[in-house]
């Protein structure tokens, strides 16, 4: 158990308590970062946490997925320390939901609906709050919600904390898929129109390059470092939640774009992974990918494990030399203090795409952008293609795959200057 300092605001019941589920996955360290990571997220939406422990869940019971005996236990901790709020970080079943929040009477959510809450909270354009509304009605939808409009009154955001009353569960479920189909058609408008912005990107002889990772690790502050921009960079999880997308200088070419992304956590909620599949296909389209990895972190290693599973699931080529490369930008590094045998060592050897860094600070940031222009550069080749004018298939297929630098016509022939990815090229070879 991690005991967390009492919050001072008494009586309001807005204090909670973090229990995790060990369902036996996890070794001793990795519990005690989840817990410390629940904390995080918790504050994330302003609930400060009295305190945060697993409980060893043998045999998961179907109602409650806690045992009994645990159920009581966590009764005499809520009372004990004046809590209205139980954070169970993992997947509940809307019956083990509400069966906990009757045997508890207080307010009981998993992390899904956490990190559901955050999302909606920190969601700033217009297709990101779209996309969250629609993930969070689609986990709703199929939960009975108690009232509680006290927390909803104070917190706004999508009410997953204050949810409807149960007379009107009914209803409400209607309005929720008219909702939902309402969303989905004013979604797939705005992405028609971003669709058309990517595309023109894309021909524009700029490269894009996307800043992944796990959330807190340091993106927005190295974005800020290398685009002079000022994106909200907070100690705050999900402090970014709507790609940010900012032209920065990159020595050898005009411009480059970089994008910032919303921070992956473990579990990220199937929904969620759903929902912003289509603002991420700015990562599947960037021409290098920087991972920013918070190295100080205990968790550093299954945090990148985290993130590269999402990245898979996003269809993210990770197989070296099949998509865009992939830079790890270790991050941090003014923290690791290498006397001190508590922290994590770095390996003497650093292997290839690696680049220590400070985003804070500023250290290693030119040696990144120098190994940004390596990669673009060996990832890229320019060369001259001559095709008939009447050629239109493959002269389609270069439009929409390369980046056309210059085109003249010569005895029939366009004469075409091309600058494409190997892989491209590869398959241009193959048409
Ligand atoms: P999400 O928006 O949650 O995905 O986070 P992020 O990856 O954009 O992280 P952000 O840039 O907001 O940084 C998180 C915290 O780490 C902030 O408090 C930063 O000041 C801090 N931070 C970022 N880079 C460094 C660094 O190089 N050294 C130190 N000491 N702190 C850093």
């Amino acid at each position: 158990m991690i005991p967390f300092e009492k919050n001072e605001v008494d009586g309001t019941k807005d204090q909670a308590v973090i229990v995790h589920p060990d369902l036996g996955s996890l070794s001793q360290n990795a519990l005690e970062n989840r817990l410390e990571e629940a904390v995080g997220l918790a504050l994330a939406i302003g609930l400060k946490s009295t305190s945060a422990r697993y409980f060893t869940v043998r045999a998961p019971k179907p109602g409650t997925l806690f045992g009994s005996g645990q159920v009581e236990q966590i009764k005499t901790i809520l009372v004990q320390e004046d809590a209205g709020i139980l954070i169970v970080d993992g997947t509940l079943s809307a019956i083990q939901q509400r069966n906990l929040e009757e045997a508890l009477k207080v307010k009981v959510i998993d992390r899904t609906g956490l990190i559901l809450e955050i999302f909606g909270a920190r969601a700033a354009t217009a297709e990101g709050g779209l996309q969250v509304e629609l993930a969070h009605l689609d986990y709703q939808a199929g939960r009975l919600v108690r009232s509680w409009t006290h927390l909803e009154r104070q917190r706004g955001g999508f009410g997953f904390l204050g949810g409807p009353g149960e007379t009107q569960i009914e209803s409400d479920r209607r309005m929720i898929r008219d909702r939902m189909a309402k969303l989905r058609k004013e979604l797939s408008h705005l992405r028609k129109t971003r669709g058309l912005h990517r595309s023109r990107r894309q021909k524009a002889p700029w490269p894009v390059i996307a800043l992944v990772g796990y959330t807190n690790a340091g993106k927005s502050t190295l974005f800020n470092r290398l685009t002079g921009a000022d994106v909200f960079a907070e100690d705050l999880l999900f402090a970014t939640l709507d790609p940010t997308m900012r032209q920065f200088t990159l020595p050898g070419y005009d411009k480059a774009i970089i994008s910032d992304t919303v921070g992956f956590v473990s579990d990220l909620p199937t929904q969620l992974v759903a929902a912003f599949r289509a603002t991420l296909e700015e990562v599947t389209a960037a021409d290098v990918i920087i991972h920013v990895r918070d190295i100080s972190h205990a968790s550093s290693d299954e945090q990148a494990r985290d993130v590269e599973q999402i990245l898979l699931e996003l269809g993210v080529d990770l197989e070296e030399g099949q998509g865009a490369p992939i830079i790890e930008a270790w991050n941090k590094i003014d923290l690791i203090d290498p006397d001190d045998p508590e922290t994590i060592k770095l390996p003497q050897y650093i292997p290839g795409n690696v680049c220590l860094i400070s985003a804070a600070k500023g250290d290693g940031v030119d040696a990144l952008i120098e190994m940004i222009t390596e990669n673009l550069s060996r990832n890229h080749n320019i060369e001259t293609v001559k095709l008939p004018v009447s050629d239109g298939k493959r002269l389609a297929w270069l439009h929409e795959n390369g980046r056309i630098l210059e085109s003249e016509q010569e005895n029939g022939n366009f004469v075409l200057a091309v600058q494409m990815s190997n892989r491209n090229w590869g398959r241009f070879q193959a048409l």
